[in-house]
């Protein structure tokens, strides 16, 4: 091999691996921007942002779900998985808008939903007319009810958004639906099933689709042999033996391997990360090897509190965790599924999502009065430099880099979420308050979203939040996620860190391979950079000297990193 094509085939690896590293920033479609007034974001929206999403200087963008659907649950029931929501565009705007990204060098990733589809998708509505006991059925989960009469369903199980997870059709049949009753669940048994989402894998990826997440991966394959088990015998089977009924069975991993062969064909190989809700840091690292979809998600900094060893026991597990798969591991500070960060600090301390103080839920936004905005911020900026700063990709969610907080003031009328309506014990209020809107003005009707108002109310403190504000002001959480993002790429390194001793248990400082430091003040006394302040490149607040604020982060790195 000659030195050129060394170099050419070191470079071809490297693009191979964009996503190693990568800055994802995730983008729910109906909430980004709404180019022809209907209240609901589209691609076009999207397409007329695409200088915002280049100067923020992310690496690709992942698409929550834009499919045809009834948004049941927020377009994750989808009912076509190879188009456009028409209320969204067409194939020829997402074509646009795929090549308008990658001509500014963001890769695209598009949401996977194979668990289930929508009950208006055309499968479903052929197996409800097909009838008992007919082919069209088995695509999905079909069974006879119990009690003399089949009134009863099948089994007590509930479903993830609370309510049984079973739901009668007219001819006295039952489907079973892990979500919303909208969703059912197909059959991963079927060979139909199978070929379907080949196909679509293979029909986005046509398309220049980069990558995948892919919803739920740890629940599509089931054992639903009779007799099945209750409730409470589910709910105490060990989820680790990979023959559980229902979750994180080791057969999941024949469907990827098949689809690893698809995204292999294309040159780059298409990537894919899973959403796998799983027991183990080994259960969770088969996803993410390299005969499978390649990479998992790490949801672990999303459930810990604002707390120095709870972070770094995290981070040293995750990576090596990521040894183990081979993968790089992934962090995610806010998602469409959770409380927003910069909220989720400025609360009493949660565990988890599941913290109710008396009878009222704090996790979800939380009473107002109890909300300490000004610190939730601080904290927020903080971690999300420790995160950029950390191995691995860094997964971030529209509007944090704008600080913006997790809407409460939504009335029961105007929300959307099948988890608040079906009573789920999930963030308690359920997900519409992170899935607000975006505000890109200060002024006008949806303060810029679209020239309609928004589909979920906007609050009016969301005016202190707008992205026209907040790029003409150097402060802003705007500004620091773009000088953060911009100075990434010169300070990237190998997949490794050192953690360096601060003598302080609420002060964490680590150095990666090339030199470039990170420093974060859990705490809320000063910590002194001493002479290393001088090489301070970049901090969530300003320095007082040589001391590092309470609630605050720093990079560090020598001129020559950046020169
Ligand atoms: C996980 C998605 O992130 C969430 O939004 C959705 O409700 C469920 N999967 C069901 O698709």
């Amino acid at each position: 091999m000659t030195d050129a094509t060394l170099t050419e085939s070191r470079d071809e690896a490297k693009t191979a691996e964009w996503w190693r590293q990568a800055a994802v920033y995730q983008i729910y479609p109906r909430s980004f921007a709404d180019a022809n007034g209907d209240g609901l974001g589209d691609i076009p929206g999207i397409l007329s942002r695409v200088d915002y999403l280049a100067d923020l200087g992310i690496d690709a963008v992942w698409l929550s779900p834009f499919y045809p659907s009834e948004l049941a649950d927020g377009g994750y029931d989808v009912a076509d998985y190879r188009n456009v929501d028409p209320r969204l565009g067409t194939l020829d705007d997402f074509d646009a808008m795929v090549e308008a990204l990658h001509a500014r060098g963001i890769h695209v990733i598009v949401d996977i939903v194979p668990n289930h589809s929508s009950d208006q998708h055309a499968w479903f509505q052929e197996a409800l007319a097909a009838g008992r006991g007919s082919e069209a059925r088995e695509r999905y989960i079909f069974r006879d009810g119990k009690g003399p009469d089949g009134s009863e369903p099948p089994t007590d199980w509930v479903s993830v958004f609370g309510g049984p997870a079973w739901q009668r059709v007219e001819d006295g049949q039952w489907y079973f639906h892990h979500f919303a009753t909208e969703q059912p669940d197909f059959n991963w048994n079927h060979p139909d099933v199978r070929e379907d989402f080949l196909k679509t894998l293979r029909f986005w990826s046509d398309r220049g689709v980069d990558g995948f997440r892919i919803d739920v991966a740890h629940m599509l394959t089931k054992d639903l042999t009779e007799p099945l088990p209750s409730r409470a015998e589910l709910e105490a089977m060990d989820s680790t033996t990979g023959v559980h009924p229902i979750t994180d069975r080791d057969d999941v991993h024949e469907v990827y391997a098949e689809w690893r062969k698809v995204f292999n064909s294309y040159d780059p190989p298409r990537t894919a990360v899973a959403e796998a809700w799983v027991a183990t840091p080994e259960r969770r690292a088969r996803y993410a090897s390299a005969e499978g979809l390649g990479q998992a998600f790490n949801f672990d900094l999303l459930e810990a509190d604002f707390d120095a060893p709870e972070f770094r026991a995290i981070i040293d597990e995750n990576l090596a965790q990521s040894r183990l798969s081979g993968s790089s591991t992934t962090w995610v500070l806010s998602n469409h599924d959770v409380t927003r960060h910069a909220t989720r600090y400025g609360l009493a301390p949660l565990r988890g999502r599941d913290v109710k103080q008396g009878t009222e839920w704090v996790a979800a936004g939380g009473p107002a009065d109890m909300l300490d905005r000004d610190r939730g911020l601080r904290r927020a900026k903080a971690a999300t430099l420790l995160l950029l700063g950390l191995p691995g990709s860094a997964y971030l969610y529209q509007g944090e880099e704008l600080g913006l907080h997790e809407v409460a003031e939504i009335a029961p009328e105007q929300r959307q979420d099948p988890a608040f309506f079906r009573g789920a014990e999930f963030d308690g209020l359920g997900r519409d308050g992170c899935r607000v809107p975006l505000p890109w003005s200060a002024d006008g009707v949806s303060f810029g979203f679209g020239s309609a108002p928004a589909h979920l109310p906007q609050p009016a403190w969301f005016a202190d939040h707008a992205v026209d504000a907040e790029a003409a002001d150097p402060a802003s959480t705007l500004s620091l996620y773009r000088e953060a993002l911009r100075l990434r790429h010169p300070l990237q390194t190998g997949e490794t860190l050192e953690w360096v001793e601060t003598g302080r248990a609420d002060v964490l400082r680590f150095v990666r391979p090339n030199g470039w430091q990170v420093v974060t003040n859990f705490g809320t006394e000063p910590f002194d950079l001493g002479a290393d302040a001088a090489d301070v490149v970049l901090s969530s607040a300003p320095l007082a000297g040589s001391a590092l604020p309470g609630e605050a982060s720093v990079w560090i790195a020598p001129a020559s990193l950046l020169s």
